[in-house]
């Protein structure tokens, strides 16, 4: 299988959907190669496609704390990427063959990154990840065998751009679901360890 870094080179001069026309930087993802807990966002925003970097705006300073104070992980020890990796125009969201194209450098990074738990955050990394047509609000509260088999499980929440907009409620549920991240690692060392 390729490594990371070769998948990350195909993917900065990728030409497969119209999204390559506006961007300025491919945000191909970062973090730990061989992290635990990889989290899965929607596409790049204006600061991430400036920088080249997934996370780095305002979702990413929630992101950041939600890992610390809930799942009790750095950001650099975490993978961190997104559904599409080319920012949408004036951030709309990303179209079906947008993902669909895309969706290749996702299944390498999560096939080579090999994570126990994937937090998927918001409807289209969500549903893209678990193959349901099931909004975020009734997916979230739950953690899902990764669809096809394999160790992975996928623990859905809810975006942090609506945890900035909504508020409490969002925010709290999102915290809930970091802290089941947590437990689903916890269980999956403990199988290792346990051998069984
Ligand atoms: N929102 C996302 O979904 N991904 C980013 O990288 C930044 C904001």
């Amino acid at each position: 299988m390729a490594e990371l870094s070769e998948v990350e080179a195909q993917a900065s001069v990728c030409q497969r959907c119209r999204l390559a026309s506006g961007r300025h930087t491919v945000v191909f993802g970062e973090g730990d190669p061989s992290a635990s807990l990889m989290v899965v966002g929607e596409g790049p925003g204006r600061d991430e496609d400036l920088q080249g970097r997934p996370f780095v705006g305002r979702s990413g300073r929630l992101l950041d704390r939600l890992l610390s104070e809930e799942a009790g992980l750095k950001r650099d020890e975490v993978y961190i990427a997104n559904v599409v990796k080319c920012r949408p125009p004036d951030n709309r969201d990303p179209l079906p063959d947008e993902i669909a194209e895309c969706r290749p450098y996702l299944d390498a990074q999560v096939a080579l990154v090999a994570p126990e738990v994937v937090i998927t955050l918001g409807n289209f990394a969500s549903r893209t990840l678990l193959d349901s047509g099931v909004g975020i609000t009734r997916l979230r509260g739950k953690t899902y065998p990764w669809p096809g088999g394999g160790p992975s499980v996928v623990v859905p929440t809810f975006h942090p751009a609506a945890a900035l907009r909504g508020g409490g409620e969002v925010l709290a549920a999102m915290r809930a679901d970091f802290v089941r991240a947590r437990q689903s690692l916890g269980q999956a060392q403990t199988r290792q360890v346990g051998g069984a």
